[in-house]
């Protein structure tokens, strides 16, 4: 009797908890999410699948496959082919401690990695389908062991997962070639099948790899058809402190630019859509108040190709990374640079070195970066500002020598330091206008920054 009344005791509390659960969007406020994320600002995108072996970009070449001679990413490869190559991915050299020190020493505190691509493939052993790494001469989740070795360093880990999805006969009519139907087809009976199968999926990606950071969806154009609610309810339920990006037809915690950064700072009036230039309608050259500021991210490739290509050579410099960290975070932004790692798994020195030059810079002035905002000054033509609690942050891209000249209305200012080397320089307010003097020569041509204590 008394095991009897437990047990309804049980299912009611039970169900009375699921309930809970269903409604309502628990765990952490949207502010504090995006207040977390904001605190890492500088994240690692890792685009990574057998199409790393061909030197083509990932999924494309299916769907969109290009008849440009300039665009060799895209035509090298016939869809039988691409299909063919996870017969041979193998990546031996996979070390996944190798990649999360990297980030590490990058100064990259949160890593995105894609868990599938449109094309279908999946990186992580789900039992729903046999497209996928554990069926590949490799044989091992690589989702799993990267997650291992997150935890284990702490790092945080997101996955980018494609809505989009070239494999699945829910999603497409597959006895077709992808470019014809790789936009998807809802009307079909079988849609909703496909909706099943995205579900499954992330929630194994939601309870089997322990804490998910972000999930990074990729649902490129007529997002509605996803029925996105259901899967932001879904992450609010199975991980309430993880962030879902804007592109599964909601707006999400975060927009996303692609390959750029908005002219001037996000806010919530002008900021919808995904990654196309006219989200920028809202963007403010003076400064938003808190509650007008639309938390976004900038994605961006260290050459021009999202996946490993050896042919790709169009590196950016470091000290042009380095700038793009600043432009974004003085637009209040967070900044999540790819990687294509190569078919055997490792990241090739070009892209190393790039990320080592930017740890070094963030280890010298990482306080103006990590869990900044935009800063009070947006119009200056020498450089950038950010700005944490009392402290402002001016990043100087033109080093002037001598004397720098700032109208600073309403600022009172109490100290001023150089970050390399923390010296105090000496500064005068006079009305509006504050002057600083300066060292002749910028301790890194990139940026160097002052930190300007206020009152
Ligand atoms: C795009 C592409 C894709 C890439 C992504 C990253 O929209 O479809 O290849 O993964 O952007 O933002």
């Amino acid at each position: 009797m008394r095991r009897k009344a437990c047990l309804v005791g049980l299912v009611l509390c039970i169900t009375s908890a699921a309930a809970q659960v269903s409604h309502v969007e628990s765990g952490p406020a949207a502010s504090e999410r995006w207040q977390r994320y904001n605190g890492w600002k500088f994240g690692m995108f890792i685009h990574w699948g057998p199409y790393s072996l061909a030197s083509v970009e990932a999924s494309w070449p299916i769907m969109t496959p290009s008849r440009d001679p300039q665009d060799p990413a895209r035509n090298a490869i016939s869809e039988a082919e691409y299909r063919a190559l996870p017969s041979r991915f193998n990546p031996v050299r996979y070390d996944p401690r190798e990649w999360v020190r990297l980030a590490q020493r990058a100064g990259q505190r949160y890593m995105v990695f894609t868990s599938k691509h449109h094309d279908g493939f999946c990186m992580f052993d789900s039992a729903y389908t046999e497209y996928k790494i554990t069926r590949t001469p490799y044989g091992k989740d690589v989702a799993a062991m990267l997650a291992a070795a997150a935890r284990e360093e702490r790092m945080p880990l997101g996955f980018y997962y494609s809505p989009p999805d070239m494999n699945h006969p829910g999603y497409r009519d597959t006895t077709k070639p992808a470019s014809v139907n790789w936009r998807g087809e809802p009307w079909r009976p079988e849609w909703p099948l496909y909706l099943d199968y995205m579900r499954l999926q992330l929630t194994e990606l939601l309870t089997r790899y322990g804490s998910v950071a972000v999930i990074w969806f990729d649902g490129l154009d007529e997002q509605r058809k996803y029925d996105g609610y259901r899967f932001q309810r879904l992450v609010h339920e199975l991980q309430p402190g993880a962030l879902m990006n804007n592109r599964i037809g909601l707006p999400g915690d975060f927009s996303t630019p692609e390959q750029r950064i908005p002219a001037g700072i996000p806010t919530r009036a002008g900021t919808v859509g995904a990654t196309n230039p006219a989200e920028d309608a809202g963007l403010s050259k003076q400064v938003p108040g808190p509650g007008d500021f639309q938390p976004w991210e900038t994605c961006m490739t260290i050459n021009d190709t999202w996946a490993y290509n050896r042919n790709d050579r169009n590196f950016k410099p470091a000290s042009e990374l380095i700038r793009m960290l600043v432009e974004v975070a003085s637009r209040g932004g967070n900044f999540l640079l790819n990687v294509g790692p190569t078919p055997e798994g490792t990241i090739q020195p070009e892209f190393q070195e790039r990320l080592l030059a930017i740890g070094d810079w963030l280890k010298i002035n990482g306080e103006a970066i990590y869990g900044a905002t935009y800063g009070p000054w947006q119009d200056l033509s020498f450089g950038r500002t950010t700005a944490k609690g009392r402290m402002i942050y001016l990043h100087i891209f033109q080093w002037p020598g001598g004397s720098l000249n700032i109208q600073a209305d309403g600022v009172k200012v109490r100290r001023v330091t150089l970050l390399a080397g923390r010296r105090t320089l000496e500064f005068s307010q006079n009305g509006s206008s504050l002057l600083i003097r300066l060292p002749p020569d910028p301790p890194d041509p990139a940026a160097s920054v002052l930190s300007i204590e206020t009152r």
